[in-house]
């Protein structure tokens, strides 16, 4: 247990599903800081391995390795690889995702399913293939979703079927597999800065401007506002909290849908 986590997760297998990057990897440094064991897969091979050694140059154990979340075969194989490596997983965080701005009519009947299929289809393999490496009872799955998924987005209707998908995917499994004493809850982040995600969605500081003062919190959110919570759910803090979708976006999720016209056109030029 370091002094900037109150949580120490000594020994405990992390699974990170895309957290070679981004979010997903801030939530991995998070929790490699508190003591786990950690193991990341993503699409890319460079990208997965070097993600994984900056946790290890960090002082922590990490195995990266490469896997498409759209591939059950691969998922499969990388749990088990991971779970022989590091034993059951105790918390796993499904995080892979794809998003682009587009209005549905300039978009192709592919380009919405490969959302769909990296998305929901993806995080339904990374908790279906992983449910046998889960530590049962005490385990805990955090899918990692957007308020795409109920406030109505123009440009984003491929990403808000896809996770709205995924937070119905946390209440069903919450139910099926609470017995098993696993828990599962989404978490909804806000417009994080220095991120992919906020990049697409905001590609200039005028539109990351406009998009802070819409947050009541007035300032984009922090990987680490992210992280903490997903620390706090996994640990016995959280041990009595499953099925739940929680917003840590600095209250953006009460003011409605937005308006990514500014940003489509800015993306465009
Ligand atoms: C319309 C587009 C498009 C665009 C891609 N497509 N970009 N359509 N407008 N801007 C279409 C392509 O034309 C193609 O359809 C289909 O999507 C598949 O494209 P590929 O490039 O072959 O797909 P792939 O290589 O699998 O890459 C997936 C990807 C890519 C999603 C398109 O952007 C990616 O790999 N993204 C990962 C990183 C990422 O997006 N990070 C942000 C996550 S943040 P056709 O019919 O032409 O073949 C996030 C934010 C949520 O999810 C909320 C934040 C607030
Ligand atoms: P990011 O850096 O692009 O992270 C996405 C990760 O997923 C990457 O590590 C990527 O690695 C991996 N990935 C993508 N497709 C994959 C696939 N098919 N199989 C396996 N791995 C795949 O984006 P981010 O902005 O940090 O977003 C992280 C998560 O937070 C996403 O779930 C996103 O929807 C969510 N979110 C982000 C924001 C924000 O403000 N950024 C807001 C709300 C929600 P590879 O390219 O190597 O595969």
């Amino acid at each position: 247990m370091t002094s900037s986590s109150p949580f120490d997760f000594s020994g405990r297998h992390v699974f990170v599903a895309g957290g070679s990057t981004g979010i997903n990897f801030g939530i991995a440094q998070a929790f490699a800081r508190s003591g786990a064991l950690l193991s990341l897969i993503s699409r890319s091979t460079d990208r997965v391995e070097s993600a994984a050694a900056q946790l290890v140059t960090g002082g922590a154990q990490a195995i990266g390795l490469p896997a498409d979340v759209r591939t059950p075969e691969a998922v499969e194989a990388a749990i088990a690889a991971a779970a022989n490596h590091f034993g059951p997983i105790d918390v796993l965080v499904s995080g892979a995702a794809g998003n682009f701005l587009a209005k549905a009519l300039d978009m192709s009947p592919r380009g919405f399913k490969t959302v769909v299929d990296i998305d929901l289809l993806g995080s339904f393999n990374v908790l279906r293939m992983a449910h046998q490496h889960l530590r049962k009872p005490g385990s805990c799955v955090i899918q990692i979703s957007a308020s795409q998924a109920s406030v109505a987005t123009p440009y984003q209707v491929h990403v808000s079927a896809a996770k709205a998908g995924i937070d119905m995917l946390t209440r069903g499994l919450a139910l099926e597999w609470g017995a098993d004493g696993i828990r599962i809850n989404s978490v909804i982040p806000g417009p994080i800065q220095d991120t992919e995600g906020l990049r697409r969605l905001a590609p200039t500081q005028e539109t990351r401007d406009a998009m802070a003062r819409r947050v009541p919190l007035q300032r984009l959110g922090r990987i680490e506002d992210v992280s903490r919570v997903c620390l706090m759910l996994a640990s016995d803090w959280g041990s009595y909290i499953t099925g739940a979708v929680i917003p840590v976006d600095g209250g953006l999720f009460l003011t409605g849908p937005r308006d990514f016209t500014a940003a489509a056109e800015a993306a465009r030029r």
